[in-house]
């Protein structure tokens, strides 16, 4: 029978149970040890760089051998699939592949996608070989060489100003004739593993500064020349798709479209039917730190991703560029956090709670495609903006409870500083490089496992 107020004590109901999960929260991060083996110490870059995870550098990626664990722990069956929203530069997706599970997984950045891609799908070395020399030979065929008019430089004109911005016009030139050769290849498979080692060597070709986190130019650069840089880029490649093509089991390798579900996409959308993923493994973007977008332009400008850049930029989660009008929140954690920040700034406190909301749309999403028994790993970190805590690890364990979830396990580790930027700029709250900032970032990050029953 309705009674006319039970909306209102469907609420009170609610927060009271809100209330519960929040103040259990508190109390499991607070008493929680580091478990310092989940901090891999051990490994070399050469190990966390091994097969394809050197192809193309990306900020916050994290390490193959914490997926491996977390593979290791949760996963017993061979026929497994495995989930990434935020799929970066693509470890959960390679791990999976190199395992012969089936990968599903999401990335709002074009380049992130590309990248994702060709690192996952190895090629038959001979042949990769071969490509490989008939591009350096045809960039450096004396008929044709890159330093007179016989290749026309492909330079998107739509950017062209960017372009300018970015790169002397040597390099402009020298790199317009190498995506002329490259698009020029008709294999789509090798014509996207160059252009991933194309859109490596950008940066170190431009007068983008050295470690730079954000567009920032250095007019005393020496850019390096782009088809020594290529070439060196391209032998690295070749290594790691050698011992990527070592380890995927055959039936993977051949009918890769089968094993490799992933778009370019929002992550509240996943390439998977419902009740169908066995393990979820993400880290999400954090809020006001990376602009993805800004990171990668000169591979957006020069491979022609983005019609429109600004309103590209609004379509990632965690951007300054993004806030939410008609939605509430739910995370109590979440709503304290945005309060103590409104009082510092409303701007940021609108941008934080925007991404807490993302966030638990994008928890919703998870909880739809995971099996029941199936998992969800969230690795996230804690840090300060403007001096308030954003506990961005309590928010998610909350809201993965508010979504369905079983709170199941909550792992703190350490991460080596080789790893992961450890510091931010206090101002604006970006991560920063070591000589250039003033705060702390994540030298902490937990891995938040929710269990759907
Ligand atoms: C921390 S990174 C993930 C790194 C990844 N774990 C790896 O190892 O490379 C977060 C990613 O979220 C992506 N992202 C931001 N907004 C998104 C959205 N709305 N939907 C899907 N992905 C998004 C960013 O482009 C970025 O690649």
């Amino acid at each position: 029978m309705n009674d006319g107020n039970s909306s209102e004590n469907d609420c009170q109901r609610h927060n009271t149970h809100n209330n519960k999960v929040a103040t259990r929260n508190f109390h499991l991060f607070n008493t929680k040890e580091v478990d310092e083996s989940w901090s891999f110490v051990e490994y070399k870059p050469s190990d966390t760089g091994k097969w394809t995870h050197g192809y193309h550098r990306y900020p916050a990626k994290f390490i193959p051998q914490l997926v491996e664990r977390l593979f290791d722990e949760y996963i017993s069956h061979t026929d497994a699939q495995i989930n990434d929203p935020f799929m970066g530069c693509g470890t959960t997706i390679v791990t999976a592949i190199s395992r012969g599970f089936k990968a599903y997984g999401t990335d709002i950045n074009k380049v992130a996608c590309l990248i994702t891609k060709v690192k996952s799908t190895s090629i038959e070395p001979q042949y990769l070989n071969k490509k490989i020399s008939q591009l350096l030979s045809s960039l450096n065929d004396p008929q044709v060489t890159l330093f007179d008019d016989k290749i026309e430089p492909l330079i998107p004109q739509k950017h062209l100003d960017r372009i300018n911005y970015w790169f002397t016009e040597e390099n402009k030139n020298e790199l317009g004739k190498i995506l002329r050769v490259i698009y020029n290849e008709d294999d789509k498979i090798i014509r996207d593993f160059f252009l991933v080692a194309f859109s490596h060597i950008l940066k170190s070709c431009s007068i983008w500064l050295q470690g730079s986190t954000k567009p920032t130019r250095d007019l005393k650069k020496n850019p390096v020349n782009p088809y020594d840089a290529l070439r060196r880029h391209l032998n690295k490649m070749q290594r790691g798709n050698y011992a990527l093509h070592n380890v995927v089991p055959a039936n993977v390798r051949e009918n890769i479209d089968k094993y490799l579900n992933i778009k370019i996409g929002d992550a509240r959308k996943q390439p998977a039917p419902d009740n169908s993923v066995d393990l979820i493994v993400s880290s999400s973007p954090y809020v006001t730190s990376y602009e993805y977008a800004d990171l990668h332009q000169l591979s957006t400008i020069w491979l022609d991703l983005a019609e429109d850049l600004t309103e590209y930029k609004k379509e990632f989660i965690g951007t300054s560029y993004k806030k939410h009008e008609n939605k509430r929140l739910r995370s109590l954690i979440a709503m304290d956090i945005v309060d103590k920040m409104s009082k510092k700034s409303k701007k940021m406190a609108k941008e934080i709670e925007a991404f807490f909301i993302d966030m638990e749309e994008v928890f919703e999403e998870s909880f739809r495609i995971l099996k029941h028994g199936g998992r969800c790993c969230y690795i996230i970190g804690d840090t300060k903006l403007k001096g308030v805590d954003i506990i961005n690890a309590e928010v998610f364990a909350e809201s993965l409870q508010y979504s369905g979830f079983k709170l199941d396990r909550i792992i703190k580790r350490e991460i080596p500083s080789k790893i992961l930027p450890q510091k931010r700029d206090e101002r604006t709250g970006r991560f920063a490089s070591n000589h250039e900032a003033n705060s702390e970032a994540y030298p902490i990050e937990y891995i938040v496992i929710g269990f759907k029953e």
